[in-house]
C-alpha cells in the first residue's frame, strides 16, 4: 500500500465555484437500495442500519476502513500539543470500526466520541461493541452518542483535537439544500474544535471543488491528500486548519 499523496497545500488552487458531487462510478450492494436517493435523511439511515439487524453485527465502513486511515489519524493525533488525553470526534460514525479500533489500539491516551444522528446506528454500536479494556492505553475512553452534526449542543466549545468526517458531509450534500446544512455542520465542528485542533474530511469530492469552497466560507487553510483508491473511486483527505 502506498501512503497518502500530498496534492496541494496553500491558497492558490484554481477551481470552479460551488459544490459538485461526482456521481459514484461503482454500483452499490443491494442493501443500499432506497438509501442512495435519500442520503441526507435520518429515516433512510435508520432503515439502512435496521436492515443490518437481520445478520450478526459487523462493523460497516461506507468506504476506506481502519487499515487505510489509522496511520494518518494516529499521526495527526500524535502531533497534537496536549498534556492529557487527545480527544477525537467521529462525526456521522455509522457503524464504522474506526473509532472502536482507534480506542483499542492507540498507544497514547485517546478519548473517542462516535456520534451519529441515527439512533439505530448508535444503539448498534453501543450494543455490539465489546467493551474490552483498551489494549493500546488504559486511559483511553470510547463513547457513542446520538447527535446531529448541525447542532453539536452536547459539546463545549474547544473540546476536540481532531474531528473526523468520513462521508458524512458528502451524504448531507445530497439534499437540495445540503449546502446550508453542511455549512452549519462545519461551523459547529470549528466551534467544538480546540485551539490548534484540526478537522479531517475524507471524501470522494474533487479537491478543486472542496478546497475552494472551504477556504472561501471559513478562515481555514486546507491541505489535500489523495488516498489509495477504493475500487475504481478516488478518495481524498482534506486537512482543515483554522487560520488565526
Ligand atoms: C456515508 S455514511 C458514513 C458512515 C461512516 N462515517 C463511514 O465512513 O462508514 C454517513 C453517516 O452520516 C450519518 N449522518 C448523515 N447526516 C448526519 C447528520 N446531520 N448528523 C449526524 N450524522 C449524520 C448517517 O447516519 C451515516 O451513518
Amino acid at each position: 500500500m502506498t501512503g497518502p499523496r500530498l496534492l496541494r497545500s496553500g491558497r492558490s488552487f484554481l477551481a470552479a465555484p460551488g459544490i459538485l458531487l461526482r456521481p459514484r462510478s461503482r454500483s452499490r450492494p443491494p442493501a443500499r437500495d432506497g438509501l442512495l436517493g435519500n442520503l441526507e435523511k435520518r429515516t433512510a439511515w435508520d432503515s439502512f442500519y435496521l436492515r443490518s439487524l437481520a445478520q450478526p453485527f459487523k462493523h460497516f465502513d461506507w468506504f476506506l476502513g481502519y487499515s487505510s486511515l489509522h496511520g494518518i489519524l494516529v499521526e495527526l493525533l500524535q502531533g497534537v500539543d496536549r498534556d492529557g488525553p487527545r480527544k477525537l470526534l467521529d462525526l456521522g460514525c455509522g457503524t464504522s470500526e474506526l473509532g472502536p479500533r482507534l480506542y483499542c489500539e492507540c498507544p497514547f491516551p485517546l478519548h473517542v466520541y462516535c456520534v451519529d444522528f441515527s439512533p439505530v446506528a448508535v444503539r448498534l454500536m453501543q450494543t455490539h461493541f465489546s467493551p474490552l479494556p483498551p489494549l493500546g492505553n488504559p486511559a483511553s475512553e470510547l463513547h457513542f452518542l446520538q447527535a446531529d452534526a448541525t447542532h453539536l449542543t452536547d459539546f463545549q466549545p474547544g473540546t476536540f483535537d481532531l474531528i473526523l468526517d468520513k462521508g458524512t458531509m458528502d451524504a448531507m450534500l445530497r439534499a437540495d439544500d445540503g449546502g446550508v446544512a453542511v455549512k452549519q455542520a462545519v461551523s459547529e465542528s470549528l466551534r467544538v474544535m480546540r485551539a490548534g485542533g484540526l478537522m479531517l474530511q475524507v471524501s470522494d469530492e474533487d479537491p478543486d471543488v472542496r478546497i475552494l469552497w472551504l477556504e472561501r466560507v471559513w478562515k481555514v487553510n486546507v491541505t489535500a491528500f489523495e488516498l489509495e483508491p477504493d475500487g475504481r473511486t478516488s478518495y481524498f483527505a482534506y486537512l482543515i486548519k483554522p487560520v488565526k
